[in-house]
C-alpha cells in the first residue's frame, strides 16, 4: 500500500507560547523558526496578530524570514482580526490564516451565547472574507473533541463551501480517548460529502494525557495534518509534542509518512526549553534526559549486548548522544565494567568483586555515581 505525505503542522510558538511563563523574545521565535524550517517543518504557526503588538511584530518578522515552510497566524472569526492577520503575513511566501470559532454546544452557549445555525453562519463569512485576502484559509473547529458529530460535521461542509482549504478539530480541552478521537475523525471523513476538497488536520491536547495517541488515532482515520509543539508545550497540560508524532512515524509501520527529518529533534528541544526557562521532565518520551538512560542491572546486561533489546529509537536519529550508562544501585557488574573500560580505569579481574561492592556501598548512599566517584574510589581502594 502507497503511504500518505503528512503535513506537520508546529505551534510552538502559537499554542506553545500560551504555556503560562514560555514567553518567547522575538530573537528566539526568530532562531526557532529557522531551526523549524531546517528541519523540514510544513507549516510554522507564529502568533496571534490582533493580541499585542509583539505577536503581530513575530508574524511579520518571520514571514520575511522564512522561505520553504508555510507561515501560518491565528484569528477569530471576526474581520479586524482576520484584517490584521492578513496584514502581518504580508511578507510571507506561503500565508495561511486560521480563523476558528467554538463548535460543541458548550461553547455555543457559554461562550457565544448563539446559536448552532449562527455559528455556521458566521464561519461561513469569515471564511469567505479570509478566503479574499490570503490563498490558504485553515478553519478550527474549536472544542471540536466534545461537539455533536453530526453537527460538526455539517461545519466542515460549510466551511469548506466557503472557501477552506483546511479544517482543523481539536481536541481543544484533551477530552477524547483515541477510540472517540479516531471515530470522531471517521465520521467526519465519511460523512462530510466535499471532503475530497479539504485537507483535515488533528490537534490535541494533553489534559489526559493522551494527546500523542489522539494524533495517531486521528491521522489513522485519515486526517491529512498532524498539529504539536516541540517539548508538548502549551495550553495547561499542553499540545501533542512534536518530536513524539514524528518519532512514531518514524518508528512504527504506519500508512503515512512525514519529510520531517528527526536529526535536528534533540538540538531544538534545547533551545525551546532554554528560551522559554520551561524545563522538560527527566522520563519525557523522545527528549527526557532519561529518555535513553538505562539504569537496572537486567537492562544494562541487555544493551551492553544489543541496544536493540532495550531502545527502540537509536538516539543519533534524534541528533543525541549515545549516553553512559547510568550507575545506580540497581546496576550490575557488567554496566560497571563497561565504565570503568570507558574512564580506562584499569582493575586487576579477581578483585573486581571488593570493587562492585564498594561501589555499591556508595551508590546506596546517592542516586547517581558518576565518573567521577568511580575515578575517586579507585584512588581510595589503591591506597
Ligand atoms: O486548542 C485549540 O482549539 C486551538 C485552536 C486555536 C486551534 O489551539
Ligand atoms: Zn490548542
Amino acid at each position: 500500500m502507497e503511504k500518505r505525505k503528512i503535513d506537520i503542522f508546529d505551534t510552538t510558538l502559537r499554542d506553545g507560547e500560551q504555556g503560562p511563563g514560555c514567553l518567547l523574545t522575538l530573537q528566539s521565535k526568530l532562531e526557532i523558526a529557522e531551526r523549524l524550517e531546517l528541519m523540514g517543518v510544513d507549516i510554522i504557526e507564529v502568533g496571534f496578530p490582533i493580541s499585542s503588538p509583539a505577536d503581530f511584530k513575530a508574524v511579520s518578522a518571520v514571514s520575511k524570514l522564512i522561505k520553504n515552510a508555510k507561515i501560518c497566524a491565528l484569528a477569530r472569526a471576526r474581520e479586524i482580526d482576520i484584517d490584521a492577520a492578513a496584514e502581518a503575513l504580508k511578507g510571507a511566501k506561503f500565508p495561511r490564516i486560521q480563523l476558528g470559532i467554538g463548535s460543541s454546544d458548550i461553547h455555543i452557549r457559554n461562550k457565544f451565547n448563539s446559536t448552532r445555525e449562527k455559528i455556521l453562519d458566521i464561519a461561513f463569512n469569515m471564511v469567505r472574507y479570509a478566503a479574499n485576502k490570503v490563498d490558504e484559509v485553515q478553519f478550527f473547529a474549536e472544542d471540536a473533541g466534545r461537539s455533536d458529530n453530526v453537527f460538526l460535521a455539517k461545519m466542515v461542509q460549510t466551511v469548506v463551501e466557503a472557501g477552506a482549504k483546511i479544517v482543523n478539530l481539536p481536541d481543544t480541552n484533551g477530552f477524547c480517548t483515541p477510540f472517540e478521537y479516531y471515530e470522531k475523525v471517521k465520521f467526519v471523513m465519511d460523512n462530510v460529502p466535499n471532503i475530497d476538497k479539504v485537507k483535515i488536520s488533528v490537534h490535541c491536547h494533553d489534559d489526559l494525557g493522551m494527546a500523542t495517541a489522539n494524533t495517531i488515532a486521528g491521522l489513522l482515520a485519515g486526517a491529512h495534518q498532524a498539529e504539536g509543539t516541540i517539548n508538548g508545550v502549551g495550553e495547561r497540560a499542553g499540545n501533542a509534542a512534536l518530536e513524539e508524532i514524528i518519532m512514531t512515524l518514524m518508528v512504527k509501520d504506519l500508512p503515512f509518512f512525514t519529510i520531517v527529518n528527526p536529526i535536528y529533534i534533540s538540538g531544538l528541544s534545547k533551545i525551546v526549553e532554554t528560551a522559554m526557562s520551561n524545563y522538560v521532565q527527566a522520563n519525557k518520551a523522545v527528549v527526557g534526559r532519561n529518555a535513553f538512560a538505562h539504569s537496572s542491572g537486567i537492562h544494562q546486561d541487555g544493551v551492553l549486548k544489543d541496544r536493540s533489546n532495550y531502545e527502540i529509537i537509536d538516539p543519533k536519529l534524534i541528533g543525541g548522544d549515545l549516553p553512559d550508562l547510568i550507575l545506580t544501585a540497581r546496576s550490575g557488574r557488567a554496566a560497571l565494567k563497561n565504565r570503568m573500560a570507558a574512564l580506562n580505569i584499569p582493575y586487576v579481574e579477581n578483585e573486581f568483586e571488593q570493587y562492585y561492592e564498594q561501589f555499591l556501598r556508595l551508590a546506596d548512599t546517592k542516586s547517581v555515581v558518576t565518573g567521577e566517584d568511580l575515578t575517586a574510589i579507585f584512588e581510595i581502594s589503591k591506597n
